[in-house]
């Protein structure tokens, strides 16, 4: 479904995503995995188009998509969320919910903020994730984890038909961590592909169908969660990283 061919980003003589190959088959979750720094999140940012790579390819359901414009990818069923969590000021999570999946560029300044098939189909995807209770809550008065929820909200507002998480779980406690799971299996179920990047290894070798693997730039290994978990190359790679955090 998803097809990332040659992917590069440099920043000046950073190359942060370095000749990146790699697929995501409709239906999986796939996880993109790697030590800090392994350029995940610019892959994202790539693949979304939220910044231009450098070089190299990337196809969505046979049709090339890295020289569109954000909004057009998003139209054409991919969404992705931030590891940073994004919310508008002065805004209910409601408000932020709609007002961050708006997806039709210049044409949305012309509709009125929110329609009520908007706010329906918002509140619909707040109780899907059980969240109705803060709908007309501040956004900047969230919890983390919270906050976290809210994106997955936004996130499934424009109808994609592959969504991109960076870090969905990261920083949240166990509970929440469970939940998030829980939403995304079941998104999944319903035929959702998801791409998936974390750091936690026991929520990946669960969720997980297929895992790819980056390290400075570049995929270093594929496959299933069985044969990642023994992959030498892998291994080393994780361990350097936490070496590196622990000096
Ligand atoms: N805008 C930028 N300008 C310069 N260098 C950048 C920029 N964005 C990312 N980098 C560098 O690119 C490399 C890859 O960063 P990236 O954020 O993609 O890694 P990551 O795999 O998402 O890491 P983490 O697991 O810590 O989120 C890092 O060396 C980072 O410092
Ligand atoms: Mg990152």
């Amino acid at each position: 479904m998803l097809k990332v061919n040659g992917l590069c980003k440099y920043f000046g003589g950073i190359k942060a995503v370095d000749g990146c190959t790699f697929n995501v088959d409709r239906g999986s979750i796939t996880a993109l995995i790697g030590p800090n720094g392994a350029g995940k999140t610019t892959a994202f940012n790539c693949i979304s188009r939220t910044a231009a790579p450098t070089k190299g390819e990337v196809w969505l359901d046979g049709e090339r998509i890295d020289h569109l414009r954000p909004h057009k990818i998003t139209q054409r069923g991919l969404s992705r969320t931030f590891q940073i969590s994004r919310n508008l000021a002065d805004m209910t999570v409601l408000e932020n919910v709609i007002c961050q999946s708006k997806i039709g560029g210049w044409r949305d300044l012309m509709k009125p903020a929110m329609s009520t098939q908007e706010i329906d189909k918002a509140m619909g995807i707040l109780d899907f994730l059980g969240i109705t209770r803060i709908a007309y809550e501040d956004g900047s008065n969230l919890s983390y984890g919270q906050k976290k929820l809210m994106d997955l909200a936004a996130l499934l507002m424009s109808d994609p038909k592959i969504i991109l998480l960076d870090e969905p779980a990261g920083g949240v406690n166990p509970t929440l961590l469970e939940e998030i799971v829980g939403h995304i299996r079941k998104l999944n179920d319903q035929g959702m592909t998801v791409l998936i990047v974390e750091h936690n290894m026991d929520l990946i070798m669960r969720l997980s169908h297929r895992i790819v693997v980056m390290a400075q730039g570049k995929v270093i290994a594929e496959g299933e969660p069985a044969e990642i978990r023994e992959d030498p190359l892998v291994l080393d790679a994780y361990l350097g990283g936490v070496l590196e955090d622990a000096a």
